[in-house]
């Protein structure tokens, strides 16, 4: 496997890259910035300049690439169509390249609630609506994927175990983005991952469970 990272220099996008690193899996990172993802990650990966609302810059980034991992996401901002150009249309430009490109897997990284257009984040121009419009795409893209429904994000671990549902089952509950960094990585190597959505939180009280088990206890996603 040799994976592209996009949104490589996001708080999650870097944990990724570390997580995919640990595993020796050979990593290729799409960032905006190059100075920015040399500065933040590791010597040994290679950089890509990509703008996941330019299509051009992503042909050239996801060649020799088997697997891609998305943890892109709209900066917060004033500008109403953000969200709509990263998380809806970027997402569904890389899906459009992966396929070309023969990828074998594809990971999003969502939200929880994405299914809720009454959800106070969409207040943030209609945020979730767009990430669920691509997920939605990448579900009827043909492609091989993992949509990951990440909680909260924290950056510090917090005890607990993996609490992991399928779609539309957990609406509140925060997780380490090192946690979803793990999850995202696994679902590369678990068969029982593909054609799934998995919503993920952790819980004091939850024990922790085996890698093997997180993907076979969820349901494959229903097409919409
Ligand atoms: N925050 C939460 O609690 C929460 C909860 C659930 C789900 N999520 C979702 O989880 C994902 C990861 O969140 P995060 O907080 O770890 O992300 P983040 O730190 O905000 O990073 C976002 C990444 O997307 C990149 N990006 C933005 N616009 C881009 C574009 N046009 N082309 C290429 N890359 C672009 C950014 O690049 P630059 O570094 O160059 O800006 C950055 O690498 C996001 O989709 C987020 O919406 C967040």
């Amino acid at each position: 496997m040799r994976a592209l990272v996009a949104g490589a220099t996001g708080a999650t996008g870097r944990r990724i890259v570390a997580e995919l690193l640990r595993r020796e899996m050979p990593v290729r990172a799409g960032v905006r910035d190059l100075a920015k993802g040399r500065q933040m990650l590791p010597p040994s990966v290679e950089l890509v300049a990509i703008d996941v609302t330019e299509p051009r810059s992503l042909r050239a980034a996801v060649a020799d690439c088997t697997v891609l991992l998305c943890a892109t996401g709209a900066r917060p901002s004033w500008n109403v169509t953000e969200p709509w150009a990263v998380d809806c249309c970027g997402t569904q430009n890389l899906v459009d390249v992966a396929k070309v490109a023969g990828i074998d897997h594809f990971v999003l990284v969502s939200s929880l609630c994405v299914s809720q257009l009454f959800h106070p984040l969409n207040l943030f121009w209609f945020i979730l609506y767009w990430k669920k419009q691509a997920e939605l795409y990448l579900q009827n893209s043909g492609l091989n994927y993992t949509i990951v429904r990440p909680g909260g994000l924290l950056n510090d671990p917090i005890p607990g175990g993996l609490v992991i549902q399928g779609a539309d089952t957990l609406f509140e509950g925060r997780i380490p983005r090192q946690q979803v960094a793990r999850v995202c990585v696994e679902a590369l190597y678990q068969p029982a991952a593909r054609q799934k959505i998995v919503e993920i939180i952790t819980r004091p009280e939850q024990p922790e469970s085996p890698p093997e088990v997180w993907f076979s206890q969820v349901p494959v996603a229903s097409h919409q």
